[in-house]
């Protein structure tokens, strides 16, 4: 394939993403969370294409995208529980993991065969009408080679894929910049992912306590994997000063080579996270090393830490 063309974020851009999508293709496009590797649900053949163009070790499920709830539901059975959190938080980064609908015409691929299937309704505009000019379900994964970092720019999906896949879309920065939270909710509530909805928000609309992982069938996957979002560099964190050859990335009232937020704002770290991760794995260079300053662990703290903690997982 030849290097992938940049579709603008205009009218006729997103009617160009919507027929390669419908015809088969692979389309990267803007989420409010991360760009995702979009591709038809119901086809075998796209969700496979999926699965190669990111060089997936294993068929692990994916997040099914959606224009809105009526058309999760043609995909999910929502009970009460399911209707009123999506009511509440969609569109938006929340992720839902619900008894797959019979007859959804879904890909088993999408699924892992499971009897689950995640779905999401994003909040970008861009998103929503790729998701509306397509009509189907669309599979995306996050649009980089699997257990690299995720990209918050088009220009970050090119580093990764192009020549992989068709298009990319481009609607510039990612302003929540962490992936959709997972709620698991085909058994009792579970925290499957922390992500771009604090898992306290989702508590205070539930009115209970979410469990952490544990589903009955809880895939293994490569969100969950130990090491995922990983740099080149090798990554320390808690770090207060950098140490000799260091690349430190500060937070708040630790300064660094660069920083997440100087301020101390969760939403301005997160949304930054995979950008300045890039920055300072290209300054630390191949055999260099980067320190991050502690982020407090709650709020989008805890989707920030969970991502730092794959980075500098030993892989
Ligand atoms: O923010 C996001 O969610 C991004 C953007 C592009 O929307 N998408 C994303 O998709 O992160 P993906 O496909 O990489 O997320 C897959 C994760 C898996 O790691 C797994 O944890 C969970 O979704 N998952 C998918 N299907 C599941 C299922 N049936 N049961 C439990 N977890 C599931
Ligand atoms: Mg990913």
């Amino acid at each position: 394939m030849e290097k992938t063309p940049i579709l603008p974020a205009s009218d006729a851009g997103v009617t160009r993403a919507a027929e390669l999508i419908r015809g088969g293709q692979l389309v990267a496009f803007p989420t409010e969370t991360v760009y995702g590797l979009g591709g038809d649900a119901t086809d075998d053949l796209a969700v496979a294409r999926i699965f190669e163009a990111k060089g997936r070790p294993r068929f692990n499920p994916l997040i099914v995208h959606l224009p809105d709830l009526a058309a999760a539901e043609r995909v999910a059975v929502f009970d009460d529980i399911a209707r009123n959190v999506a009511q509440a938080f969609w569109p938006g980064p929340l992720t839902l993991v619900l008894p797959l609908r019979a007859g959804a015409g879904l890909s088993p691929l999408v699924t892992a065969g499971l009897s689950t299937v995640a779905i999401r309704v994003p909040a970008h505009p861009l998103a929503r009408a790729l998701l509306r000019a397509v009509g189907r379900p669309v599979a995306a994964p996050s649009a980089n080679p699997s257990g690299r970092v995720s990209p918050t720019r088009a220009a970050h999906v090119l580093d990764g894929l192009s020549g992989r896949i068709a298009a990319v879309l481009d609607g510039g920065a990612c302003a929540v910049g962490v992936e959709s939270t997972i709620l698991g909710l085909a058994g009792p509530p579970a925290l499957l992912r922390p992500g771009g909805i604090p898992a306290e928000a989702l508590e205070a609309a539930l009115g209970q306590r979410l469990a952490i992982g544990g589903s009955a069938e809880k895939p293994s996957a490569p969100g969950q994997l130990a090491s995922h979002y990983a740099p080149g560099a090798a990554v320390r964190l808690g770090a207060h000063a950098a140490e000799t050859g260091e690349i430190l990335v500060g937070f708040g009232p630790v300064k660094g080579d660069l920083s997440l937020s100087e301020t101390g704002d969760m939403v301005e770290a997160a949304a930054s996270l995979f950008h300045i991760l890039r920055e300072a794995d290209a300054l630390a260079g191949p055999a260099g090393r980067i320190a991050f300053a502690p982020v407090p662990d709650h709020g989008l703290g805890r989707a920030i830490n969970d991502r730092l903690r794959r980075a500098a997982a030993p892989r």
